[in-house]
C-alpha cells in the first residue's frame, strides 16, 4: 500500500520461530510447565522422541494418566474428556452382537448412554440388581462381553461385592468387568485388586475435587487391554486438554487430605441425621445398620462424602428443606471441597422412568448431600435450621 512504511521483513518467521526452540526446555522446574503443544518435532520421517501428535499423547496428560495408575494400582491409566468420554470409550470394546450386564442404579448419563446410544449400535443390554448375585448369574447369556458395576450407586447407595462378582464372571467365560469409581476415588476403593478389569472415573467430582474440570479416566491392569484402550483413546479422540490435566494433577496431591476429611465429615452428619426426629432412613455405608456395611468394610477404607437420607415429609418439605439451606448450595454434582444438597427425583434422577424411578426407592422425601471441607458443625447448624424452617 503505497505511502505506508514496509512491515519488517520476516516478522511472521520470527513470531512463530524465534525462542521458540523445542529442544531448550530443559529447566528444570519444579512444577514443570504445561505443554499445550498439538505436534511434537521429529528427528526423522516416522521418528519420535515420544510425542507426535497431541491426540495420541501429551506430556501432561501422559503424567496424570501414570500417577491415576499408580493410585488405582494398575499398569497404564487413560484420561478422557469427561466421565461419560471414558465410558464411552470403554463400551466401544464391545461389538455388534455383543452383550453387557450393568447394576440397575447406576449414573443417569451412564443408564442413558446405555439404553439410547450403546443400544443403538447392536450391542444387547440388561440392568439388573448385582447386590442380589444370584439375579447376575441369571442374567449372564452366552454373548456376555461386559459387566459393568458402580459401586456404592447413587443415590441409594448400595454396594456391590466386587470380589464376588469377579469369581462369578470368571467361571463364565472372557467378560470385562468394569466399575465405575467416581464415588469413592483410588484412595477409599481399588477395584483391580478384588480382580476387576477396568476402573472408570469421572474425574470431574472427588478426584480434581474442586469443581473446575470436566474429565474422565480409566485404569487396566492388563497390557493387552490397556493397548485395545490407548489405540481406542486415539481412534476415537476423546481426550481432554493439556490444562485440564494439569488442574487434577495437582488436584490429586492433596486427594488423602481431602478424602479423609470428606469421610470424616459425612460421617458425623450421618450419625447426627440418624438421631433426628424428622429422618426416616439414612443410607451411608459407613454406618453399622446399612445393609451393605460388612462388604463395604471389607472393600473399602470407609465411605465419601456423598450418601442420602429419607425424611418424614413429602415434595413440600424436601423443597422447603432444601431453599432454606444456607451453607449447602442446592445444586447437582458432587465431589468438591463445597456441600452440595439436591433432591434427585426432580434434578438428577428426573430422567430415570417414573416407574424404575419408584423400584429404587427414589422418591420426593429422598435428599442427597455431598459434604464438603467446611467445618462440621457448621454443616450441622445449617441442617438443623433447615429441618426447622422445613417442619414447623
Ligand atoms: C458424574 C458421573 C459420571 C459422568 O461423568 P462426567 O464427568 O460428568 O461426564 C459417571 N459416573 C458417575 C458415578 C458420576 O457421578
Ligand atoms: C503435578 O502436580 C504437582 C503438584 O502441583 C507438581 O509438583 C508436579 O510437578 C506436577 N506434574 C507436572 C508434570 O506438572
Amino acid at each position: 500500500m503505497a505511502g505506508f512504511l514496509k512491515p519488517t521483513p520476516g516478522f511472521a518467521t520470527t513470531a512463530i520461530h524465534h525462542g521458540q526452540d523445542p529442544e531448550k526446555w530443559k529447566c528444570a522446574a519444579v512444577v514443570p510447565p504445561i505443554v499445550t503443544s498439538t505436534t511434537f518435532k521429529q528427528p526423522a520421517p516416522a521418528e519420535h522422541t515420544g510425542y507426535e501428535y497431541g491426540r495420541s499423547g501429551n506430556p501432561m496428560r501422559n503424567t496424570l494418566e501414570e500417577c491415576m495408575a499408580a493410585l488405582d494400582g494398575g499398569k497404564e491409566g487413560f484420561g478422557f474428556a469427561s466421565g461419560l468420554g471414558a465410558t464411552s470409550t470403554v463400551l466401544s470394546l464391545l461389538s455388534k452382537g455383543d452383550h453387557i450386564l450393568s447394576m440397575d442404579d447406576v449414573y443417569g448419563g451412564t443408564n442413558r448412554l446405555l439404553r439410547q446410544v450403546t443400544s443403538r449400535m447392536g450391542v444387547e443390554i440388561t440392568f439388573v440388581d448385582f447386590t442380589q448375585l444370584e439375579n447376575v448369574e441369571k442374567a449372564l447369556q452366552a454373548n456376555t462381553k461386559m459387566c459393568w458395576i458402580e459401586s456404592p450407586t447413587n443415590p441409594n447407595l448400595k454396594v456391590v461385592d466386587i470380589a464376588a462378582t469377579v469369581k462369578l464372571t470368571r467361571s463364565r467365560g472372557e467378560i470385562i468387568v468394569v466399575v465405575d469409581n467416581t464415588f469413592l476415588t483410588s484412595y477409599l476403593q481399588r477395584p483391580l485388586d478384588f480382580g476387576a478389569d477396568i476402573v472408570v472415573y469421572s474425574l470431574t467430582k472427588y478426584m480434581n475435587g474442586h469443581s473446575d474440570v470436566i474429565m474422565g479416566g480409566a485404569v487396566v491392569n492388563d497390557k493387552a487391554l490397556g493397548a485395545r484402550l490407548r489405540f481406542l483413546q486415539n481412534a476415537m479422540g476423546v481426550v481432554p486438554s493439556p490444562f485440564d490435566c494439569y488442574l487434577v494433577n495437582r488436584s490429586l496431591k492433596t486427594l488423602a487430605l481431602r478424602m479423609e476429611r470428606h469421610k470424616s465429615n459425612a460421617l458425623t452428619i450421618a450419625e447426627w441425621l440418624q438421631k433426628h426426629p424428622k429422618v426416616v432412613e439414612v443410607k451411608h455405608p459407613g454406618l453399622p445398620c446399612h445393609r451393605h456395611y460388612e462388604i463395604s468394610k471389607k472393600q473399602t477404607c470407609g465411605h465419601s462424602g456423598v450418601f442420602s437420607f429419607v425424611h418424614a415429609g413429602e415434595l413440600q418439605e424436601s423443597r422447603k428443606f432444601l431453599s432454606s439451606l444456607n451453607i449447602f448450595t442446592l445444586a447437582e454434582s458432587l465431589g468438591g471441597y463445597e456441600s452440595l444438597a439436591e433432591l434427585p427425583s426432580v434434578m438428577t434422577h428426573a430422567s430415570v422412568p417414573a416407574k424404575q424411578r419408584e423400584e429404587l426407592g427414589i422418591t420426593d422425601a429422598l435428599i442427597r448431600l455431598s459434604v464438603g471441607l467446611e467445618d462440621v458443625d457448621d454443616l450441622i447448624k445449617d441442617l438443623d435450621q433447615a429441618f426447622n424452617a422445613a417442619f414447623v
